[in-house]
């Protein structure tokens, strides 16, 4: 397997912050809102799309960079539903940076045994733009190491109301429909994102406080990490920040947590013990 040792430089800052990485705590599934890209321009009085130019390295350092962590997804805000309200030109240009990409990054996936998987409604991109897509997943398809989604023309509601439409669907089929009862795992199948654990950390640059229907149910615990940094200017010594403060953060999942003290702990299980104690007289 790759390491990411192997790409960097000895001694230098990524080096060490990648030294502090505890490898047996990484995130399993990393995602991102990658954001800030027409900022970014405007503020170098560039074209919009020069920040969308800039904004491939960073996907490309953030791949990699995950890929030989180890890490075992990384999902990709590339293309929202709301996009396509931005001028045409705009649009355009992000699905001929998206086709660039693909040509050029499929070597690279492939070293490092990386799985290239779509989620959104493909069925609306443009058809040079699937014809590569459908492609590139087809050619990275017997990979077995990390699994890269990148999210094109997508939305968290639509995959919601389109799983819970495929399920009906499929009820209606097998004459089960009356007595249809969806539980949590049954939803989950019918996402994108089936099969793969939930994010465990959702990244988003440019400092905006929003999740804009990005992946609604995956990141119900996700924990976030919001930078000021725009995507354009997201290095891999912030990436690994981020997976540095995730280790940091205490994750609950609606319960006490490890950081809860020692003698809470006990003397909520003597609480417990003595209120059980109690129900069996
Ligand atoms: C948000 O910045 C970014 C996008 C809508 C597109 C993301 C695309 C890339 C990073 C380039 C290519 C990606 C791939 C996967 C090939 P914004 O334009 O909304 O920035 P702003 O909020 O500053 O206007």
């Amino acid at each position: 397997m790759t390491s990411l040792f192997e790409v960097l430089k000895p001694g230098g800052k990524d080096w060490a912050l990648a030294e502090s990485i505890d490898p047996s705590r990484l995130p399993a599934h990393v995602a991102v809102i990658m954001d800030g890209n027409g900022r970014w321009a405007g503020r170098r009085g560039l074209p919009r799309v020069a920040g969308h130019r800039a904004g491939i390295e960073p996907v490309r350092m953030a791949v990699e960079t995950c890929a030989r962590l180890g890490i075992q997804a990384l999902t990709l805000y590339a293309f929202s539903v709301e996009n396509w309200k931005r001028p045409r030109a705009e649009v355009d240009t992000l699905w001929r940076l998206l086709r660039i990409y693909l040509r050029r990054e499929i070597p690279d996936l492939m070293e490092n045994d990386i799985q290239l998987r779509a989620m959104g409604r493909l069925d609306a991109l443009p058809a040079a733009a699937r014809r590569e897509l459908d492609a590139a997943i087809a050619t990275t398809a017997q990979n077995r190491g990390m699994h890269l989604n990148l999210a094109i023309n997508y939305s968290g509601r639509a995959e919601l109301v389109d799983a819970v439409n495929s399920l009906i669907a499929d009820a209606r089929q097998a004459g089960t429909l009356d007595s249809l009862q969806l539980d949590e795992q049954t939803l989950s199948s019918r996402l994108y994102t089936a099969g793969l654990p939930d994010p465990d950390l959702l990244i988003r640059t440019s400092g905006e406080m929003r999740v804009s229907n990005f992946l609604l149910w995956q990141i119900a615990y996700a924990e976030l990490y919001v930078t000021d940094t725009l995507w354009p200017d997201f290095r891999r010594a912030e990436l690994l920040e981020a997976i540095l403060e995730y280790q940091r953060r205490d994750r609950r999942f609606g319960g006490l947590g490890s950081s809860t003290p020692v003698f809470d702990r006990a003397s909520l299980l003597a609480g417990a013990l003595i209120e059980a104690l109690g129900a069996t007289r």
